[in-house]
């Protein structure tokens, strides 16, 4: 499997989210690295690892990004964040249960997010937060 690119179709343009987001991807290159060496039984701990410096320190950002702006779904947005959590450590529990197919699994609920959150949920926050702040600079000028 051929390894993600960053282009400019995923900007959201938002320099501190896009390069977030950029993290994400190389977290989704090192799955498919290991996965395509099959040594992902042994470096999927590195992955988690990744994974969980994520969403420690970037939902909480970009969270903090979407309140400062006002963003109208942010409860809802906030509760994608944390099913994501979940399903992390349930992918967790399960490696460390020996499942086999944690890897292609998480691989594709990884590649999911990128496309239904990062590109949907987060490119409409992005855009709203772009608007307002168009907004104000009117208002202020
Ligand atoms: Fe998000």
């Amino acid at each position: 499997m051929v390894t993600l690119e960053w282009n400019e179709d995923y900007e959201l343009k938002i320099d501190k989210i896009d390069e977030h987001h950029k993290r994400f991807l190389e977290i989704i290159n090192l799955l498919i690295n290991v996965t395509e060496n099959r040594s992902c039984e042994e470096e999927i701990s590195l992955v988690f690892f990744r994974l969980i410096f994520y969403v420690e320190n970037y939902f909480i950002d970009e969270e903090i990004i979407l309140k400062e702006y006002n963003c109208t779904n942010l409860k809802e947005h906030k509760e994608e964040h944390n099913k994501f959590v979940k399903e992390i450590i349930k992918f967790q529990n399960e490696y460390q249960k020996h499942d086999k197919t944690v890897c292609k699994r998480l691989l594709n609920y990884l590649q999911s997010w990128f496309n239904e959150h990062i590109l949907a949920y987060d490119r409409k926050a992005a855009e709203l937060i772009l608007k307002n702040e168009s907004i104000n600079k009117t208002n202020t000028n």
